[in-house]
């Protein structure tokens, strides 16, 4: 009798790590994460409780809240992820970000400060932590950034964002670059405007970036969690084996023209 086919999907056995992840997208992609098999920590900087209402209940799942913009809090974090997931994560999604929009001739110096922090800082010492560890245990391992379209066409009146974003997927590419002889593996999701989280948010309490967002979609919709999520999933998974380096952009077309009012019909 013929094999049945392996799920190329399956994570039973993986142990996967993900900063930010009680966030709205993090939710959609932990929920992925644990119904293909992987045995999932969060890390968020949420007390708690407040993580145990965002997170659902689940046997594979366990929480660490830690600040990932301190170098000790990120070691702390891995120590922690290790004796949860008994091992190393196999795969660190970096994933914490915030965004703040004001234009950019006032944008406050605090608030690009406290992006960068989050955006750029945090994922390159989670990621450079995790890396050290791969190559001090002679693991083999998988970083997977969360950047966004907007690190290619910036959006208006969040120039900060749009620069950490930017500087996030040459991160990517340099992990990448300097990795793979270690046989770690430095991958990105770039997803668009997401119906969930910051850009929810905004869609929600800005007119004015809901009507520009509304016309930049080709789609025409704002993007689902979920059809994120299925993107960190196939990034995570087998099928994506022979990935390093690779930024890919999952955004209903977003990025494929300017938004600008006089330029868009
Ligand atoms: N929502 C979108 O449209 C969209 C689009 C493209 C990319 N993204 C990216 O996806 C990621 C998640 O965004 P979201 O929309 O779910 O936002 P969100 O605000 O719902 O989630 C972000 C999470 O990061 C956490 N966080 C902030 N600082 C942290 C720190 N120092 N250490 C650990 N955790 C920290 C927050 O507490 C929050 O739970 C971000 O990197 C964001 O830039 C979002």
């Amino acid at each position: 009798m013929a094999k049945a086919a392996q799920n190329p999907l399956d994570l039973s056995g993986r142990r996967i790590l993900i900063s930010g992840g009680a966030g709205a997208l993090g939710r959609a992609m932990v929920s992925r994460f644990l119904d293909f098999g992987a045995a999932v920590v969060v890390n968020d900087i949420l007390p708690d409780d407040a993580a145990a209402k965002a997170l659902p209940a689940h046997d594979r799942l366990s929480y660490v809240r830690a600040d990932t913009t301190d170098e000790a809090e990120v070691e702390r974090l891995l120590d922690a992820a290790s004796d949860l997931l008994d091992g190393l994560p196999d795969t660190v999604c970096c994933h914490a970000g915030v965004v703040e929009a004001h234009p950019v001739q006032r944008f406050p110096v605090q608030a690009f400060d406290r992006i960068m922090n989050v955006n750029v800082r945090a994922a390159f010492l989670l990621a450079r932590a995790a890396s050290q560890r791969w190559i001090d245990r002679g693991e083999e391992g998988q970083l997977v950034f969360t950047t966004s379209w907007v690190q290619d066409v910036p959006w208006p009146e969040i120039a900060p964002y749009n620069a950490s974003k930017a500087a996030l997927k040459s991160l990517t590419r340099s992990f990448a670059r300097e990795l793979a002889p270690y046989r770690i593996r430095a991958n990105a999701v770039a997803p668009g405007i997401v119906g969930a989280g910051m850009a929810k948010r905004q869609w929600d309490t800005e007119p004015e970036y809901r009507a520009r967002a509304q016309r930049a979609i080709p789609l025409g919709y704002l993007q689902p969690p979920d059809a994120v999520a299925d993107v960190f999933l196939f990034m995570v998974s087998p099928l994506a084996s022979y990935l390093t380096g690779s930024v890919l952009v999952a955004d209903g077309g977003a990025s494929l023209y300017p938004m600008d009012e006089d330029t868009v019909e």
